[in-house]
């Protein structure tokens, strides 16, 4: 089955991020601890979904504080395949998103099975135009990522799915609301659903809705655009569906992962970092967890402030859905735990194969045990050495990278693509803050 593979238009041209060459790779001398101001920029996982949504107007929808990274940029190239118009001004972090008419409902396969939030234009296509067809999504490999919620959702709105061969047909002339449960509180089925109901006729209810800080921000940005959503943030979501939407004008809420990630940088390599342009509040899982371990945290006008001054101890960490410990910084905690004290231990509850990264950390001499795949122990501390190792996915990478500025010697990281998909500019962000790093 061709359908979804024929409307692929030339990729966007990108704008210069650094040297990407499939053997490029980001080498780091450890032993320097971070010190300086950093400031965080939009949330990918927000910023996804945020622009499908503008798929669900025909009038124009801006965005700002758009973190310029891969992942976008395949999100651009979808919306163009659909027939939307896109402008990404990297320099200004700004995109504009129009997408007067919707001239294809069929996502090209090569595009979908780079990205799982591929999957979040199903929704918005299938609610403005009555039909879509998709291949199912790729994605980081962390185990099994059904898209099951989504699709039971709107076949319980009316629409008709037939799945093919690794792809999904789906078809209504207009969404109906309905009582949904959602069996797992997936994160881009709640977005999915959220989207399509806004315009279905009548009321949605999403029940075990999942609640992170970008779902929040994708409902008020719906919101903007005249959608009627009660219970945002909370397992109970209402939607009076309505007959039409308008554009949007917002911006992308800081990334709470980037944030993290050099929160944990500045407390592993035992230095100071003021981050700016965070939300206490969707940070707040991790910040018990950093100090509970014994680092610093405190705030001051927006800006937090992290440092490690005293031996780290061992904690235990429960990867859940939010306001749980996030899934997405369990990899970069661990490398803070072959630093403390004793046995910490890892449970990874979200995903059912998020620990492969254990092997990677193991060559530079990490003592881990992985009783199952859900399961890491972590004995510590141990002196870390220099190595070859390989990004798994974006968050593997990025707690390799983190492993490498903590460990004596060189350490090079292959298949970087996997970070830039999620982080901009991480090399020159992480030398910003005295760190020895460089693309080779
Ligand atoms: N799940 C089901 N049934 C479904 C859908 C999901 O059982 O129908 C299960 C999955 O098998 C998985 C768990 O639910 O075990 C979590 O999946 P979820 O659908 O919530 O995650 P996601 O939407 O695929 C998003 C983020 C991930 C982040 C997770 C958890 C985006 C684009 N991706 O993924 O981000 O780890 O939520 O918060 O928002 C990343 O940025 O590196 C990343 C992987």
């Amino acid at each position: 089955m061709s359908v979804v593979t024929q409307n692929a238009q030339t990729q966007t041209a990108r704008p210069n991020t650094g040297p990407l060459r499939a053997d490029t790779r980001i080498v780091t001398q450890g032993g320097i601890p971070l010190k300086g101001r950093l400031r965080i920029g939009g949330a990918k996982n927000a910023m996804l979904p945020m622009m499908a949504a503008a798929l669900l107007t025909d009038e124009p929808c801006v965005l700002e504080n758009v973190p310029i990274l891969e992942d976008i940029f395949v999100m651009v190239d979808l919306l163009r395949s659909l027939g939307a118009e896109v402008e990404l001004d990297a320099e200004k972090h700004r995109v504009r998103i129009h997408a007067k008419e919707i001239t294809d409902r069929r996502a090209p396969v090569e595009l979908v099975e780079r990205m799982r939030a591929s999957f979040l234009v199903s929704g918005p296509v299938l609610a403005r135009t009555g039909e879509m067809t998709t291949p199912a999504p790729g994605g980081c490999k962390l185990g099994s990522r059904p898209v099951d919620v989504d699709v039971r959702g709107f076949k319980r709105m009316g629409a008709k799915v037939f799945v093919g061969d690794g792809y999904y047909e789906m078809s209504s002339p207009r969404l109906e609301g309905a009582d949904l449960y959602m069996d797992y509180p997936s994160h881009t089925g709640t977005e999915n659903l959220l989207m399509a109901a806004t315009l279905a006729r009548g009321t949605t209810t999403i029940v075990n809705a999942a609640s992170e800080p970008e779902i929040v921000a994708l409902g008020n940005a719906l919101s903007e655009m005249g959608a009627r959503i009660e219970g945002l943030g909370t397992p109970y979501i209402r939607v009076h569906g309505v007959e039409r939407l308008r554009g949007y004008h917002t911006a992308v809420l800081p990334d709470r992962l980037e944030a993290g990630t050099f929160a944990i940088g500045a407390v592993v390599t035992g230095g100071e970092v003021v981050l700016e342009n965070v939300n206490e509040r969707d940070m707040l899982p991790l910040i018990y967890k950093l100090r509970e371990a014994g680092a610093e945290v405190w705030w001051s006008e927006g800006d937090m402030m992290v440092r490690s001054s005293r031996t780290l101890e061992s904690v235990e960490i429960q990867a859940l859905p939010f306001p749980g410990f996030p899934t997405d910084l369990q990899a970069a905690f661990s490398v803070l735990l072959t630093q403390a004290e004793g046995t910490s231990r890892i449970f990874e509850r979200v995903f059912n194969d998020r620990l492969r990264y254990v092997s990677e950390l193991q060559k530079m001499g990490a003592n881990v045990d992985v009783p199952n795949s859900q399961e890491a122990r972590i004995h510590g501390p141990s002196r870390l050495t220099g190595a070859e190792v390989r990004a798994l996915d974006i968050r593997s990478g990025a707690c390799l990278i983190l492993a490498g500025l903590i460990a004596d010697g060189e350490t090079s990281v292959s298949d970087i693509i996997h970070v830039r998909r999620g982080y901009e500019n991480i090399v020159g962000k992480f030398s910003s803050l005295g760190a020895n790093i460089r693309y080779e």
